[in-house]
């Protein structure tokens, strides 16, 4: 069999029909545009929109959010090795051995249906968290608060993580980021996690290959990247030089540009006016003026425009959340959309196996 056209990075190929999110003219999930959801719904509404394909009632989220909360407890064997793995291990892979060891235990582990893969996605939701606060809590030796179900999953993430009584703007500057980071079509990770899904494999080990895609650079681990570099400068001249020798030598801003959304990311647009109140109510408007010397280089010499990361890191930071989370939180929301697909696809299943075009030697034989 011949193979087809060659599109490196797989761009602009349409590898799988999706009810879930849409893009085109502007970002959608099921249909609502998700600026929208993030300014006017919380992260466990948008979760369960995405998960069960509508909106909840009240009674629905009321369930939803008790369901999570009930589940929301790890076996001892795993509470155990997140507290004795190496204290420099990358949170990311502590979430990826979480994902991988929960999968061992898990009651439904023989199951793939649709009940049970719903059943999973509602435990990642309180488990992940929780394994993440376990992990990196540890040195403090003192029990976690538990899950509470009268809460919303962002105020339980940020008092897991240890921010002790929370406002209500701060809950409310993560819960909008969740939303946004919460799905994106096929981004390397979903794909990651359908292609696991496409051999019949289980939910657990989809999600556990999507955390591993999403750790790099080029993916969830930009926005760790874009405040261990917006840290270094002094002023918005010091930041502007560094984006020009920057440019100038090809390396990459982390932050700016996207294979999709070229003339600009509407999730980082939206987030820019929160982003800005925020760094206000917490004294540090002279890194927002960084940053927007930064933006301007970026739009001026390159067109290229912020994506998601770019603010989002911002809005972390100015919640005091430690820089090594910030992938690890966008876990917690992408886990939402990951389970979507998983279920998407093992609703209508057919194995992905693209082909490669061979670049190798030709044949020749053996000496
Ligand atoms: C997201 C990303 C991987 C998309 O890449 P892509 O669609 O494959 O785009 P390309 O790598 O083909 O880049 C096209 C051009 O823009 C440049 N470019 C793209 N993003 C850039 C960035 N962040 N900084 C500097 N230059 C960038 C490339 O160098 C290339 O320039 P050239 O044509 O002069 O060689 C890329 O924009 C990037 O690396 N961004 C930084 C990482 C990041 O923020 N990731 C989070 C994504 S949500």
């Amino acid at each position: 069999m011949s193979t087809g056209e060659f599109a490196r990075g797989l761009e602009g190929v349409v590898a799988a029909e999706s009810a879930i999110c849409s893009m085109e003219g502007g970002l959608r999930y099921r249909g609502y545009d998700a600026c929208r959801l993030a300014a006017r719904k919380t992260f466990d509404e948008v979760a369960y929109l995405l998960l069960e394909g509508e909106l909840p009632e009240e009674r629905q989220l009321a369930d939803f959010r008790s369901s999570i909360a009930t589940n929301a407890t790890l076996p001892a064997s795993l509470a155990a090795l997140l507290r004795a793995l190496p204290r420099d291990s990358s949170p990311m892979d502590v979430l990826r051995t979480a994902a991988s060891t929960l999968g061992t235990c898990d009651a439904l582990r023989f199951d793939n249906s649709r009940a049970a893969n719903l059943q999973k996605s509602r435990q990642l939701l309180g488990q992940l968290p929780l394994a993440l606060a376990v992990f990196w809590r540890a040195p403090e030796g003192n029990a976690l608060p538990n899950w509470r179900a009268d809460a919303s999953i962002a105020e339980n993430i940020l008092t897991l993580l240890g921010r002790g009584e929370v406002d209500a703007e701060s809950v409310r500057a993560l819960d909008m980021t969740l939303v946004l980071y919460a799905e994106h079509e096929l981004a390397a990770s979903t794909f990651a996690a359908r292609v696991v899904a496409s051999t019949l494999s289980d939910l657990h080990a989809a999600v556990t290959a999507a955390i591993g895609a999403l750790k790099g650079p080029l993916h969830g681990g930009a926005n760790e990247r874009v405040i261990e570099w917006l840290r270094q400068f002094r002023s918005p001249q010091d930041a502007e030089r560094w984006a020009l020798e920057a440019l100038a030598e090809k390396r990459r801003v982390m932050g700016f540009g996207h294979r999709v959304y070229k003339q600009g990311d509407p999730r980082a647009e939206f987030l820019r006016e929160p982003c800005r109140q925020l760094a206000a109510r917490v004294g540090q408007q002279p890194f927002e003026e960084i940053a927007s010397r930064i933006e301007a280089v970026m739009l001026r010499e390159k067109q290229l425009h912020p994506n998601l990361d770019w603010p989002a890191a911002r809005i972390y930071y100015y919640l005091g959340l430690p820089i090594p989370l910030y992938t690890p939180l966008f876990v917690l929301a992408r886990v939402a959309g990951w389970c979507a697909h998983v279920i998407e696809q093992h609703s209508d299943n057919r194995l992905i196996r693209p082909r490669a075009r061979y670049v190798g030697p030709p044949p020749r034989d053996l000496p």
